[in-house]
């Protein structure tokens, strides 16, 4: 979420979704509809498998019962960073007050009128405020989505005036939680460097000042769930993702697992962790970012609070040493600097797992 300097770009007019039930709820304006191949719901009948995807137990790893325990619960961990690129997490030692707080402040700001919410605009080409992520041309298709966004630490990525005072509750909410998921995302950062077999201090050690960025995904409903995208297709440019999907909520993560779109529906008080494009490159593609979108539904909203914990912009990143092999594991992605890769990142519009791209040593 590095600031991006684009000063004049042309986006053409985007509808705020939530306005547009209002006034009309069957109406999907062309800018939302997607082409044949994109739609939300596939004509394969696999796309309706609701998936667990792997569970892992947290409390398993910081207090296992025996020593096997623990190897068997970061075998796990292992797998699905390799097979998945997703997990869900239980017994993660968030309070569910805290979790029960971010999520009631989330929606207040969603249900404000579009007056108040447009104090804290996403300037086009900005990537902090409300509105529209990712838009950088007038014909570019749209998300059934409204989208808040904000740096949060280290404080220098803030942008106190998008922090907002109603309401009330929000920036203390949002401090705590933010608190809360990053210590969560250093825990499993050390416990997928020994699941790697490294020493677990190793990611903490590289990342310096880790930047964390949160975006609050709002979905309401949608007339025709099967003409729109929730949210495009796309992988996160974070080294951990963490995604918390609010009670209640309907079906709408889906990700691409064996060229089918899967979806995803948590346990109840879990979280959803994904693996960032970082960790892909820091692996040399051991563990996988895989791409990832979400739906809508004909009658439900849905909320999710997205966490992106990503190094310090000044680190460089490159494929591990212990995990490149001249012979039997070549290098496959370059090294670059994290914020380079930052601004690649927010400068270009979601697209499956094209930023990447960027890093990618082609032969
Ligand atoms: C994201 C994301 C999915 C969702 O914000 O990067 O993948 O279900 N969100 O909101
Ligand atoms: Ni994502």
């Amino acid at each position: 979420m590095a600031p991006l300097p684009i000063s004049s770009i042309r986006i053409g007019k985007i509808d705020d979704v939530q306005e547009l039930i209002k006034s009309k709820p069957n109406k999907v304006p062309e800018r939302f509809i997607r082409e044949a191949n994109e739609r939300g719901v596939l004509v394969s009948h696999k796309t309706h498998l609701h998936h667990h995807i792997p569970v892992v137990d947290l409390s398993k790893l910081s207090k296992p019962h025996t020593h096997d325990d623990f190897l068997f619960e970061i075998l796990k961990l292992s797998q699905a960073c390799e097979d998945w690129g997703f997990f869900q997490v239980i017994n993660h030692g968030i309070e569910v007050g805290v979790v029960e707080d971010i999520e009631k402040v989330a929606k207040e700001f969603f249900e404000m009128p579009l007056e108040e919410k447009k104090k804290y605009p996403m300037e086009p080409g900005t990537v902090q405020g409300y509105g529209q992520a990712f838009i950088f041309s007038e014909d570019q298709k749209l998300d059934w989505c409204n989208m808040f966004a904000l740096g949060v630490h280290p404080p220098s990525i803030r942008n106190p005036k998008l922090w907002p005072s109603t309401p009330a509750r929000f920036s203390e909410n949002l401090e705590g939680y933010s608190k809360e998921i990053r210590k969560l995302c250093k825990r499993l950062l050390k416990y997928i460097a020994i699941s790697l077999d490294l020493k677990e201090e190793r990611f903490e050690e590289m990342f310096g000042e880790a930047v964390q960025a949160v975006r609050m995904n709002y979905y309401p409903p949608c007339s025709r769930p099967d003409l729109v995208l929730g949210l495009s297709p796309h992988s996160d440019g974070s080294a951990l993702t963490v995604l918390q999907q609010s009670k209640n909520s309907c079906v709408g993560l889906q990700i691409l697992k064996d060229n089918t779109w899967v979806s995803v529906l948590p346990l109840p008080n879990a979280l959803v962790i994904n693996i960032g494009d970082t960790i892909e490159v820091l692996t040399n593609g051991k563990y996988k970012s895989v791409e990832h979108r979400a739906v809508t539904n004909r009658e439900r909203e849905r909320l999710t609070i997205v966490t992106f914990y990503a190094p310090n912009y000044e680190v460089k990143i490159e494929p591990m040493g212990e995990l490149v092999d001249d012979e039997t594991n070549p290098c496959k992605y370059r090294s670059y600097n994290h914020g380079d890769y930052s601004y690649h990142y927010v400068s270009n519009k979601l697209q499956g797992k094209k930023s990447l791209d960027f890093a990618k040593i082609l032969n």
